[in-house]
């Protein structure tokens, strides 16, 4: 599938809820947002239904994301019959790790490529400020049984939010010493809730890495389906990854799109635009008529994100994160 700049777009990250377990600072209100509607959420057929026509078309990977997709029953099983498609190369799951412990056993067994758990301190303290939720003791459990068991690929995600902390930095990069576990910082994006943050770059982080753990080596083979670029480590046997949508902006070369859990058809994480798939997944649309609305979304992708304008408000995403996927 091809955009109207020429892109080829064969990844899908598809968001199955918008419930969360916890309350990132930088993705959702204290409060929560309000959920959608049971009804309004896509069923698993209808998911599998648009996986279908889109591989038909030549899509080959598949993100699960949520809110936090492991809250929704059959998450594994879902992953598990979108990797039975004809085409379909690769479905990974991005979680917070929370449920991670009592899921790797069916994530393991649904045949998941990898699995990245976002992890933005290993503070107590500041883990339960950050995510409004006393749960790291969940997730390092999660971690360390996925390090043991080591079935599937395994990257943590970091957002430094809360500033440049060479400790916190430090333990991070540590979790790729000894098992081939990615390490990932990413820039916040100033998306919803993350709007009320200044980002931590990637090249004052690289700094901090160096000092401590010495020189960082562009590693150019392929480690992942998104935006990340890695570096190796002397003596690690994980990578460490940067994804820095506001430094070193990789609009050029996107190659997805998004699916939100209430069925919309959404083109570049900063525009609110995007195609309802709704209408016709309900209202009795065939499937050559479910392909011209995706084929015709696609196309119409917008060439990039404008993050550097802040005084950009036209078509703006003004929903946070949790709602979109990330
Ligand atoms: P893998 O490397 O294959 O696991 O994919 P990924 O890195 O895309 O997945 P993940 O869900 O871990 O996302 C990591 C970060 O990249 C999140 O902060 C996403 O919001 C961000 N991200 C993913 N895709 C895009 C994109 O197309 N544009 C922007 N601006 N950010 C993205
Ligand atoms: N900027 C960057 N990354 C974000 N994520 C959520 N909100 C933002 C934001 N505003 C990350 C989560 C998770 C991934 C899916 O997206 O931490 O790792
Ligand atoms: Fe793609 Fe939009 Fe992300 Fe840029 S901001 S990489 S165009 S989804």
């Amino acid at each position: 599938m091809t955009d109207n700049f020429g892109r080829n777009i064969d990844y899908i990250r598809i968001s199955i809820t918008d419930r969360c377990n916890l309350r990132c600072v930088y993705c959702m209100p204290e409060e929560g947002v309000e959920s959608v509607a049971h009804n309004d959420i896509l069923k698993f057929d209808e998911i599998l239904r648009i996986c279908r026509v889109l591989a038909k078309n030549g899509l080959k990977k598949v993100k699960i994301t949520g809110g936090e997709p492991l809250v929704r029953r059959g998450a594994a099983n879902l992953i598990k019959q979108i990797k039975d498609i004809d085409g379909i190369e690769s479905v990974t799951i991005t979680t917070n790790g929370v449920l991670l412990t009592e899921q790797y056993h069916n994530l393991v067994g649904a045949g998941a490529d990898s699995i990245t758990v976002s992890l933005d301190t290993l503070d107590r303290e500041k883990y339960a400020q950050l995510t409004r939720r006393d749960e790291i003791g969940r997730v390092l459990k999660g971690i360390a049984l996925a390090q043991k068991e080591n079935k599937v690929r395994l990257k943590i995600n970091v957002v430094p939010v809360y500033g440049l902390d060479e400790k916190e930095i430090v333990s991070m990069v540590n979790f790729a010493k000894d098992t081939d576990t990615d390490v990932r910082f990413i820039e916040v994006m100033p998306i919803g809730s993350g709007t009320d943050f200044e980002t931590v770059t990637e090249d004052d982080i690289k700094k901090v890495i160096e000092k401590h753990f010495g020189k960082l080596t562009f590693y150019s083979e392929k480690r992942g389906n998104g935006p990340s670029v890695h570096y190796s480590l002397e003596g690690f046997k994980g990578k460490i990854g940067f994804i820095s949508a506001v430094s070193h902006k990789f609009c050029d070369s996107c190659n997805r799109v998004r699916l939100t859990a209430d069925g919309h058809l959404k083109t570049c994480l900063q525009f609110e635009a995007g195609t309802d798939l709704k209408p016709c997944l309900r209202g009795g649309g065939t499937d050559a008529d479910l392909e011209a609305e995706l084929l015709k979304g696609i196309a119409n992708k917008p060439k990039s994100h404008r993050f550097d304008e802040k005084d950009y408000f036209e078509n703006r995403e003004i929903r946070n994160m949790s709602q979109i996927g990330g």
